[in-house]
């Protein structure tokens, strides 16, 4: 995107002391956010929410040093929007991974102030001749993203086509944590999980947090419940809710997998956590022509 462009879009939607649009990193175009509760960023490409930060408090979320900022390829860290499949293509590996909107460049909707101290960054992007060919459907998602006293991001999916399609999606929130040692995750007590590290096995937590040990990979099922990152090192907690959404993935990449991952800074895997709202597997959503779903999460 051009600087001509980025100032164009800044005319536009801009909002004197509290929005701007401007070239972030590699000159990507994102919407910053300033209001007397929180600041915020918001990119283009990928409706990528890359920084969230109430006033007075340390980062909410982790964005990796070594993340691209390239079309083409998704941004690490912050929240990236997955759709219309969650993980690996499950008929095509040449696909790229998690779907097919987080490496490309959405339109920039609006940006509209809320109630007192939230800003509300709405972002589009519609199927064209490509995503149709490689996903085989028509749709389009809206995004909206409220940067206020909490993060507030909500994703709408409406089938523009002429068939039902079955879709899976996420909000792959990658939180930033002081050491993951010493972090835990609760709300997910005696939920069941699909451990991908573990070949897919099917675990019953019992009555324990999560705690982090070694590399952590887990879909949980069936559950709609808030969970709390309890981070004893920064001394916060972070509460993740979540509407529109059946499963709950929780992430951590660890020593290997964080090193064999080119966009990821080798020794950064103990400062972060993901935890997702997700909607995978058997909590695929159906969604009928003209009809929309959505998915929400909320952190503070
Ligand atoms: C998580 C998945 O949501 O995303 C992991 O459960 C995956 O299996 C991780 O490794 C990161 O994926 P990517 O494609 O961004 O490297």
């Amino acid at each position: 995107m051009t600087a001509n462009t980025v100032a164009e879009l800044n005319k536009r939607f801009g909002i004197a002391g509290v929005a701007v649009v401007e070239a972030g990193e590699k000159g990507l175009a994102r919407v910053s956010v300033k209001t007397a509760a929180a600041e915020g960023h918001v990119y283009l490409h990928g409706a990528h929410v890359s920084h969230y930060q109430r006033t007075g408090e340390a980062p909410m979320l982790y964005m990796d040093k070594s993340s691209w900022f390239e079309s083409g390829k998704p941004i690490r860290g912050g929240v990236p929007v997955i759709f219309p499949w969650f993980g690996p293509n499950p008929n095509d590996k040449t696909q790229p991974a998690h779907g097919l909107v987080r490496q490309r460049e959405w339109e920039l909707v609006s940006v509209a102030q809320q109630e007192k101290d939230a800003v509300c960054v709405t972002l589009a992007i519609k199927s064209n001749e490509e995503m149709k060919k490689a996903w085989g459907h028509d749709f389009e998602l809206t995004y909206r993203v409220v940067i206020g006293r909490t993060l507030s991001m909500s994703l709408i999916v409406k089938n523009t086509g002429s068939e039902s399609f079955s879709c899976e999606n996420a909000l792959h929130t990658y939180f930033r944590v002081g050491d993951i040692h010493n972090t835990t995750v609760s709300g997910l007590e005696n939920t069941s999980y699909l451990s991908k590290v573990e070949g897919g096995v099917i675990v019953n937590p019992g009555d324990n947090p999560v705690k982090f040990e070694k590399e952590t990979d887990r879909v949980y099922f069936n559950t709609r419940a808030v969970c709390v990152i309890k981070d004893r090192i920064l001394n916060r907690h972070i509460l993740v809710e979540k509407e529109g959404s059946l499963a709950t993935v929780v992430w951590n990449p660890w020593i290997d997998k964080a090193k064999a991952m080119p966009d990821f800074t080798d020794d950064a895997w103990p400062t972060m956590v993901c935890v997702e709202a997700v909607n995978a597997g058997f909590c695929a959503w159906t969604v009928n022509p003209g009809e929309s779903r959505a998915v929400t999460q909320i952190v503070h």
